[in-house]
């Protein structure tokens, strides 16, 4: 399906403001950051061989826009353009000619969301360059489309598909969005153990290292694809990075073992997907700070009930209402404790989650005990929004088709 990276990739940690602002975009001068090349046709794999800054910026799956054209875009990066915010900077949605790629009246073209990193001290450079080398060489259906790039100056900013519904974070933990339900849940975990899993499994493993809910965006039907390559890492596994900062970035989804030594495998990435199995079960984010004790830590907390049939409900996110197959949330709990395994070997594999997560959306284990009553669980919110099932109509429905009929 996609192309895949080799095991070289070297990112210079000491890659510096000077150093990057010295070189401008598309010159050809020495970078400190080398990073495999791809073979694009073939399926069988060329072995990988360093790529420049320059050779990156060049690949022709990635447009180089100016920023001026971005600005068109974004109406002048306009507030009420403003998607979100992350560590490195503000997140627009713009318009662009679907055939030209150039800026589009708004509302009309290809929708897009453009990255602008806070240009201080240039110290997303490093990551915004291994964005474009993963995003501009990796394609598959659950990893978000990097459309372009801009290099101007100190500006670097990303171009990428938009994804209507934002990122899991916002539907998981902010006020709004209507709860998601059992089945989007399963769905979501599904697209992202599939994004997972096909980096792990390529020829050229590359280990994602910042699985998390906000870098899971999804589509309007809920297909989740994961973004935010900044830190990835090509394999192979046992590799050993010096922890930095972006440990805390990742806080409460990083695996013990890469917190505690640094050493970063795709065992670990196996680890963060537990964790965010686990707020997907019960809707607490990794870390809550406001919270007192052991309730701070989301796998803390939950782990001892992991295990537990009759105690599980206890960790379920109240939002459900008790609307889910309990067998299933009982195997999906499953999963989740032995992804939260403190000894990486005891963790399965991606594949191995994926298809027993895959298992879950069988009609029969999707239905069997499940606790439904006469209304569509989709659109029944605790709090709103109770009128408005009966204005959807049953296509608009994230449910799959054999659940939506029995919930009439
Ligand atoms: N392609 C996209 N389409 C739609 N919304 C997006 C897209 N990319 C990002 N966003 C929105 O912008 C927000 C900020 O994204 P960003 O990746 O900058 O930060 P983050 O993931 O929240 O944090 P971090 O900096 O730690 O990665 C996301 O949570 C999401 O709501
Ligand atoms: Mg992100």
């Amino acid at each position: 399906m996609g192309n895949c990276l080799g095991s070289s990739t070297r990112i210079d940690a000491t890659h510096s403001t000077s150093e990057a602002s010295k070189f401008p975009s598309g010159s050809l001068a020495p970078s400190s950051i080398s990073v495999p090349s791809h073979s694009s046709k073939s399926s069988v794999h060329s072995l990988p061989t360093p790529r420049s800054e320059a050779e990156i910026l060049s690949s022709p799956n990635v447009k180089p826009f100016s920023f001026n054209e971005l600005r068109n875009a974004t109406r002048n990066f306009r507030p009420d353009s403003l998607l979100g915010e992350g560590g490195f900077g503000y997140v627009f949605k713009g318009w662009i000619d679907e055939n030209t790629l150039a800026a589009a009246r708004p509302g009309s073209g290809l929708v897009i969301a453009v990255k602008k990193l806070k240009p201080e001290g240039f110290q997303g450079h490093k990551e915004w360059l291994t964005e474009v080398n993963y995003l501009g060489q990796l394609h598959h259906s659950n990893l978000v489309k990097l459309i372009g790039y801009c290099s101007e100056g100190d500006n670097r900013l990303l171009v990428y598909e938009f994804m209507p519904k934002g990122s899991l974070e916002n539907h998981l933990f902010r006020r709004g969005p209507q709860p998601l339900t059992w089945a989007t849940r399963i769905k979501v975990a599904i697209g992202a153990a599939k994004g997972l899993s096909f980096l792990h499994e390529a020829k050229h493993q590359v280990i994602y290292r910042d699985f998390k809910a906000s870098n899971i965006l999804l589509d309007g039907e809920f297909n989740a694809k994961l973004s935010d390559f900044g830190l990835a890492k090509a394999g192979p596994t046992g590799d050993k990075t010096h922890v930095s900062t972006q440990v805390i970035g990742t806080q409460g989804y990083a695996a013990p073992e890469y917190v505690a030594t640094g050493r970063l495998t795709t065992k670990s990435d196996v680890y963060s997907f537990g964790v965010v199995l686990l707020e997907l079960l019960s809707g607490r984010r990794a870390v809550e700070e406001e919270k007192v004790g052991v309730e701070q830590n989301l796998v803390d907390w939950a782990k001892p009930y992991l295990g537990d049939k009759r105690r599980l409900f206890r960790i379920m996110d109240t939002k459900l209402e008790g609307q889910y197959p309990k067998k299933a949330a009982y195997t999906a709990a499953t999963i989740a404790l032995q992804c939260l395994s403190r000894e990486p070997k005891l963790r399965p594999n991606m594949t191995t989650v994926l298809s027993q997560l895959e298992e879950l959306q069988s009609p029969k284990t999707a239905s069997r005990g499940e606790n439904r009553t006469s209304f569509d669980p989709v659109y029944m919110s605790p709090l709103k929004h109770r009128n408005t099932a009966r204005n959807v109509t049953p296509s608009a429905s994230p449910l799959p088709s054999y659940l939506r009929s029995r919930v009439k």
